[in-house]
């Protein structure tokens, strides 16, 4: 029933949270409450990251995290502040976060989530004041509760996600999320401390005229990935790319576009993490009418054997990652 699902603009993300709960009989308001956590702990990183100009906070921790990046002290503060408000809210019995190698066992054993988190995506562009965001995906434990969740529980493919969203620290910070029933977006008013939905049942652009890949790495492009970026100039798209992959995203998803990290030889997988960057907006870009694939299959349905495995991502309008899986799959 369509006309149950339509909030108008202007509705509380709590209020909006708490309706779509209304609208499946049995629920029993566990994932309502997990998403009202994530939301919480958003509005903290938020501030953190409005001050982080002000008290020195800011700036490299000097110390290196499992994917051998230099840590931020931003993307540690994040990290804490996600997972803190996960084990106090009490639903996830598992967090993957990119900061912490292994699984993180909250100790809600009754807890019936878990939460895979990108706490701070971007974090080279924390110190140049440029957009930054999180991106988190929820599964449903197939480990009976009572126990801590297990591995099975952690490796699920994209497809069994319960809820996936991001969060945009921009020029107004935004929270934009999917509990697979279309994509609504809040944009977060400071002063009232509240998430309000901006932008409900937002669909992508079938396609456009935005391509954003980092071209520093064009000489080691597959022939198809080459081809189809000489595709993008030879018909004059417009080059986008802020190095915040949920930036990029958000823009091409409102705008219509394509996102790329292909292998290289730098990332010989890709660079993005399957469990907490590319499953999470693969799901709501499907949501939006847009297509994901690593080039070859669909996003969604690839089988991850570890928490922080890479692949190549193509994400955006659906005819223009059609497009580029057609050049991918011409490639001698
Ligand atoms: P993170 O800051 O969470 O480690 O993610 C970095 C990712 C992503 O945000 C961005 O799109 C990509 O790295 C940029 O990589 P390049 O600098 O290689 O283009
Ligand atoms: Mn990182
Ligand atoms: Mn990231
Ligand atoms: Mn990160």
């Amino acid at each position: 029933d369509a006309s149950k699902l339509a909030l108008p603009v202007g509705t509380t993300l709590d209020r909006f949270i708490m309706r779509k709960q209304e609208d499946f009989p049995y629920a029993t308001g566990e994932l309502s409450q997990l998403l009202r956590d994530i939301a919480l702990a958003a509005k903290i990183v938020n501030r953190e990251i409005n001050r982080s100009g002000l008290i020195d906070i800011a700036g490299a921790y000097g110390n290196q995290n499992v994917q051998g990046e230099e840590q931020q002290k931003l993307d540690v503060v994040a990290n804490i502040r996600f997972i803190r408000a996960l084990r106090n809210g009490g639903e996830a019995c598992t967090i993957i976060s990119e900061e912490d190698d292994e699984a993180i066992d909250t100790g809600n054993v009754q807890g019936k989530y878990i939460v895979a988190i990108d706490p701070l995506d971007g974090s080279s562009n924390i110190d140049v004041n440029v957009s930054i965001g999180t991106i988190f995906s929820v599964y449903r434990r197939v480990s009976p509760t009572g126990q801590p969740g297990t591995a099975a529980d952690c490796l699920q493919p994209g497809t069994h996600q319960v809820a996936a969203g991001y969060v945009i620290y921009g020029s107004s910070t935004m929270l934009v999320y999917t509990t697979g029933n279309g994509v609504n977006g809040f944009t977060y008013e400071p002063s009232l401390g509240e998430f309000f939905l901006s932008h409900p049942d937002i669909q992508t652009p079938r396609t456009g005229t935005i391509y954003s890949i980092n071209e520093g790495s064009s000489n080691s492009f597959s022939p198809g990935v080459a081809a189809f970026v000489r595709h993008c100039q030879d018909a004059q798209f417009s080059a986008r790319y802020i190095g915040s992959l949920v930036a990029d995203f958000h823009r091409n998803l409102l705008k219509g576009g394509i996102y790329l990290y292909p292998a290289t030889a730098k990332n010989p997988a890709g660079k993005l993490r399957l469990m907490y960057e590319c499953n999470p907006l693969a799901f709501i870009v499907e949501q939006a009418g847009g297509r994901s694939s690593n080039g070859y299959a669909r996003t969604l349905e690839l089988e991850p054997a570890a928490c922080h495995q890479r692949c190549p991502f193509f994400i955006g309008s659906p005819e223009l990652v059609a497009l580029a899986e057609r050049f991918l799959a011409q490639e001698t």
